[in-house]
């Protein structure tokens, strides 16, 4: 093992072989409780979110509103935030480049204070993710936009209802323009929306704070209120990490039983795990085991908007393909780079060949332990899954990423049998 590199965050040590089995408990959603947490600012009144997962992510985001002005506490997942004394309408760039979703301040900001100035991010990783269709929204509802030094400046003057068609669908483009819609009064129509559960999730919540929202299809109907109130919401269970310990189950053969799941939001992972080789057995309404029916069989996957198969779950389902005999397919339809986890899979013995936005996997009898490194979130959480099943000793680097998005993974593993340590970052 070399360790000439400096690495910037911890590592994970695992040692791979051991079936999973026991109960999990999935935790609330993380792309669920961003938005909501962001749609805060529109009130002046005490917010209460439920079952917020203990994330990097979230600090940043509780960070940013208590900049803005918002005072809050958390205790045992429930996150409380006083949004009365946000006065400043300005997001720095070091929380920005923290944290991507914090554009999804942008549209609170300009609903409440009428102005926002919010650093631009950048490309990441898996992608240039521009934001384009969100600039495009705010300007087509009437605010002056510009974009200067590295910040997006929005200001309006008399918020109008609006009627917008997105180019293309995008997640947070839509929940910026639910959260400022639902404070401008009158009836707005947006076409060609994300049906994510997770804009969905916020949708409910703008629904209690005072907003009418219909969905039908890809369109929403808003009509807003300058008097959005304050509310209690517990926010969706976390449907990437429900898949992610499905595909740990099923990867070592093992038997874990997930707790605080909802399946009706899963619907494209259930069929391709079944199609592979898994059984789903529902335990009650949020309850639900996943087993090994036998011989994994290959499949083809795309991934694509929600209720498509998610690109969040691509690289774990990866790691059950790479060692599913046969020729397995995945094509990538949402982020261009989000295949980076096939080198350092291929590191460890997997036979995987990209070309363009496909994957193409050659199943192979094993893996072996090797040095791999994190490259973003959902990446490094296909390494874990390999290095819980590989031969030999898996140190996963950078695991900075794994911290922004999994509650408490090593723990959840540990408790049902899995070996896997953390190494505190590494000075060199
Ligand atoms: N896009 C544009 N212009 C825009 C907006 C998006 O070209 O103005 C493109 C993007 O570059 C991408 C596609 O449209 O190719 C879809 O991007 P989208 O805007 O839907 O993604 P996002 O809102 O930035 C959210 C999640 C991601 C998840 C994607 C896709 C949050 C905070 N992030 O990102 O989650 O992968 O939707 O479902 O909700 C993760 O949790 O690991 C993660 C990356």
């Amino acid at each position: 093992m070399t360790n000439t590199t400096s690495y910037t965050s911890d590592s994970f040590v695992v040692e791979g072989g051991n079936p999973l089995r026991g109960t999990v408990r999935i935790s609330g959603a993380k792309n669920a409780s961003l938005p909501i947490l962001f749609a805060t600012i529109l009130t002046e009144e005490t917010c209460t979110i439920e079952d917020v997962p203990d994330l990097i992510d979230i600090k940043n985001a509780c960070e940013l509103l208590r900049l803005l002005g918002a005072e809050g506490e958390r205790a045992e997942g429930r996150v409380v935030i006083h949004p009365s004394g946000i006065k400043s309408y300005e997001t720095p760039s070091h929380i920005v480049r923290r944290m991507r979703a914090s554009i999804l301040s942008m549209s609170p900001l300009l609903g409440r204070l009428r102005k926002a100035k919010v650093a631009l991010p950048g490309g990441c990783s898996i992608g240039q993710r521009p934001i384009d269709q969100h600039l495009k929204f705010f300007s087509h509802a009437g605010a002056q936009v510009s974009v200067k030094d590295g910040f997006v400046y929005l200001e309006i003057e008399k918020k109008r209802p609006v009627e917008f068609r997105f180019d293309l669908i995008t997640v947070t483009g839509t929940e910026n323009a639910l959260i400022y819609l639902s404070s401008v009064e009158g009836r707005s129509v947006l076409r060609n929306i994300a049906l994510e559960p997770e804009v969905m999730d916020l949708a409910e919540v703008l629904k209690k704070m005072g907003a009418n929202i219909e969905i039908e299809g890809r369109t929403a109907i808003i009509e807003g209120t300058e008097e959005l109130r304050g509310f209690q919401h517990r926010v969706i269970p976390d449907r990437i990490e429900a898949g992610t310990f499905m595909v740990a189950s099923l990867l070592t053969g093992g038997e874990v039983l997930l707790e605080n799941v909802n399946l009706n939001h899963m619907g494209a992972v259930l069929k391709v795990l079944e199609e592979i080789g898994g059984r789903v057995e529902s335990l009650g309404p949020d309850r639900v085991k996943v087993v090994r029916k036998g011989a994994f069989s290959p499949a083809e996957v795309i991934t694509a908007e929600y209720p498509g198969f998610p690109t969040d779950m691509q690289a774990q389902v990866m790691v059950l393909l790479a060692i599913t005999e046969g020729r397995s397919v995945i094509y990538e339809s949402i982020f261009e780079n989000r295949f980076q986890h096939v080198k350092e899979l291929n590191k460890m013995g997997a036979k995987i060949e990209v070309r363009g936005r496909s994957a193409f996997i050659e199943g192979v009898d094993k893996l072996t332990g090797a040095e791999v490194f994190s490259t973003d979130l959902r990446a490094s959480a296909s390494l874990v899954l390999a290095g819980l099943i590989a031969e030999g000793t898996t140190v996963i680097r950078d695991i900075y990423h794994l911290d922004r998005g999994y509650e408490r993974l090593e723990e959840k593993l540990k408790a049902l049998g899995a070996s896997v340590e953390r190494l505190p970052v590494l000075v060199s």
